[in-house]
């Protein structure tokens, strides 16, 4: 057993639980909407189901393993896991595409657990947080500019995190509504400041479908302990992205293949004597 393996109790997160809410967060999430590209559904269709006729050729697949595949897939809309499975699996690709001409901050996966409307405050906050909430104290700061290093003035910077157990507030069970969220509208020094806790590694929850696929490849459920951020200003390109921890469990193994060499922090220990600090800048490509 490593350090971080979560022991289930009636406290933990259930697959089920943590994907009920994450598929309710994804039907309550503006999307885009437009007229319907036939040619380009029918040209994605055709390959996307092309790519997997070759994989069943390529691996000789049983109809004992068709038949696993199906009860699987459905288990997965039951259970509600579809917002875990793609954010892990399939999301980070979907990122390198979009974001692939982007020349300023580097950005990653979203995952599936940002809510928009957190508590929002200026310049300098202290996330909400338990009063006994566990984990070393970080402060987190930087300055968000554009690509000419010019500081941006009325940036908002979005930070959600999991707690000290890894759990995500809105998606576990019994963490107060906001806790480990909230957003800073930033001056015109472009500079922002959080005081807050070090995340936990993240499991993905072993007792639903997304565990069953990972028990079954005989894979790991780990993601390293990240701080997760949305950094929009007017004019300027939204970067969505997240921050992992120099050292960290999992940081050179992430089941979610989400993290990249620019989002690794370096803290150090903080000047007020409690805990580490940190300093991130964001530069933001224009509209
Ligand atoms: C998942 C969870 C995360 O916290 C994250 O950042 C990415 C993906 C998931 O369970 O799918
Ligand atoms: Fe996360």
């Amino acid at each position: 057993m490593t350090s971080t393996e979560i022991n289930p109790t009636e406290h933990n997160p259930t697959a089920a639980g943590s994907g009920r809410n994450a598929t309710a967060a994804f039907a309550a999430k503006e999307r885009a909407s437009g007229p319907v590209d036939h040619a380009r559904v029918s040209a994605i269709a055709t390959d996307a189901i092309a790519a997997l006729h070759e994989v069943v050729r390529r691996h000789q697949v049983t109809y004992a393993e068709y038949d696993a595949l199906k009860a699987w897939l459905i288990s997965v809309g039951e259970t509600g896991e579809w917002p875990l499975f793609l954010d892990v699996w399939v999301e980070h690709v979907v990122e390198e595409v979009a974001n692939a001409d982007r020349k300023g901050a580097v950005g990653t996966i979203e995952g599936p657990y940002y809510i928009p409307g957190a508590p929002e405050f200026a310049s300098e906050a202290t996330l909400p947080m338990r009063e006994d909430e566990k984990g070393t104290p970080l402060l987190f700061q930087g300055t968000v500019t554009d690509l000419d290093g010019k500081p941006v003035d009325g940036a908002l910077v979005e930070l959600w995190h999991a707690d000290d157990d890894g759990y995500y507030s809105q998606f576990a069970p019994g963490i107060p509504e906001w806790n480990l969220r909230g957003q800073i509208r930033v001056g015109a020094d472009g500079h922002f400041a959080f005081h807050t806790i070090q995340p936990a590694p993240y499991q993905i929850p072993t007792d639903g479908s997304c565990g069953k696929l990972i028990a079954a490849a005989g894979w790991h459920p780990w993601r390293p302990a990240h701080l997760h951020l949305k950094v929009s200003a007017p004019g300027k390109q939204l970067v969505t992205t997240q921050l992992y921890f120099d050292g960290g469990e999992w940081v050179d193994n992430d089941v979610a293949q989400a993290v990249k060499p620019e989002l690794i922090l370096r803290p150090t220990p903080a000047a007020s004597g409690e805990g580490n600090e940190v300093t991130y800048d964001f530069a933001l490509d224009p509209a």
